[in-house]
């Protein structure tokens, strides 16, 4: 404890929140899914589920089994709600986008640049052959969530965002001006000018990590696989950027904490993956940078109302409750290695102390 607060009263100050929405994050398969669908589930009621599994969510189908294993990895009585997303490949189909949107088991199309990232492999290669697809699901008002990098090797990986908007995403918008699309996990000074000058169908998310940490944070000390991701965290001056932006209050930039786990071992190792798993203690960390600049009144648009806006859905009943408590994140979490599998994980703020914590009534 700070000395000079020794002996005083114990400041607690409780900050209550309409449920909030998680609008991008990895739930996984298999033994990693029931590892961490539950912290999910824990402090949102809802979340865009990505769909870049191996093989990738293509078809209804695998959609409609997919929500089914996650539903079967909550815990007892959860109210979670997976929304979830289309794989985009060069061959897709418009009908089965079409028909997935229809039957209330698509909600949005993802769109990964082939091999951009994780399981990317099968994405699209050039916008030009999803333009069906693109103009059905602009008529339709289906969302274009997007992976915002370049894959060209000579593009320096630093620039791969602010050249993907320049290129591929301020063209798209000129070809569908009706088309809603998310700008995901957006990492640069770039991006959020480019969002602050579109009109209200382009939207972003904003990833904790991104906000916290700048890339000085994957070096110090040596190589930190734990803070490697991709977009790749950026200079400092765009992590004060996405902070401005995610406080300011405008509706364009909401919650989407792109959680992505990797067991230990496939972080920790000679060609580590990128992904961070921020799920358990997400909403804390949007807390902690809320207070440090000021506008923990504007927390609860961020987190619970601008999303559900921009995707037209009501915004959830009920709230929760975080405590101002300062708490140590351990520094792994060691999940259910059922399968054989080992999920242990490696949480953003191992071993660090947060201000905020969700409170377990909820
Ligand atoms: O860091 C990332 N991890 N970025 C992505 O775009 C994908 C994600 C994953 O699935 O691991
Ligand atoms: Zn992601």
């Amino acid at each position: 404890m700070n000395r000079f607060l020794k002996g005083l009263p114990k400041v607690s100050s409780r900050l209550s929140l309409r449920r909030p929405d998680d609008w991008h994050v990895h739930l996984r398969d298999g033994a990693l899914l029931q590892a961490v669908a539950p912290a999910t589930a824990r402090s949102f009621a809802r979340a865009i589920v990505m769909p870049n599994l191996n093989p990738p969510i293509t078809s209804v189908a695998a959609a409609v089994a997919y929500g089914a294993r996650i539903r079967a990895a909550l815990p007892e009585g959860s109210c979670f709600s997976p929304l979830l997303t289309a794989y985009l490949t060069d061959t897709i189909e418009a009908e089965e986008i079409e028909r997935g949107h229809a039957e209330g088991v698509f909600t949005a199309c993802k769109l990964y640049p082939a091999h951009a990232t994780t399981n990317a492999a099968a994405g699209v290669s050039d916008l030009a052959r999803i333009e069906a697809v693109l103009a059905a699901m602009e008529r339709i008002g289906m969302p274009l969530l997007i992976h915002g990098e370049v894959t060209d090797a000579e593009i320096d990986i630093f620039d791969r965002e602010a050249v993907f908007i320049e290129r591929h995403l301020a063209p798209l918008l000129l070809r569908h001006p009706a088309l809603k699309v998310v700008l995901e996990h957006i990492t640069t000074a770039e991006a959020v000018a480019f969002v602050r000058q579109a009109g209200p169908n382009l939207a972003a998310t904003i990833t904790p990590h991104h906000l916290h940490i700048n890339r000085n944070a994957m070096f110090r000390g040596g190589l930190r696989p734990d803070f490697y991701c991709l977009p790749v965290a950026k200079r400092e001056r765009h992590r004060l950027a996405l902070r401005q932006a995610a406080t300011s209050g405008e509706t364009s930039f909401f919650l989407g904490t792109d959680s992505a786990p990797h067991p230990r071992s496939a972080k920790e190792s000679a060609c580590g993956c990128a992904g961070i798993y921020n799920a358990a203690y997400a909403l804390e960390s949007y807390a902690e940078v809320f207070e440090q600049e000021g506008a923990l009144d504007r927390l609860e648009a961020f987190a619970s109302l601008h999303g559900p806006a921009f995707y037209g859905f009501p915004v959830n009943e009920g709230t929760i409750t975080l405590v101002r408590e300062a708490h140590t994140v351990p520094p792994r979490l060691q999940g259910n290695a059922a399968g054989g599998a080992s999920t242990e994980l490696v949480p953003f703020h191992a071993g660090q102390v947060l201000q905020w914590r969700l409170a377990d009534d909820g």
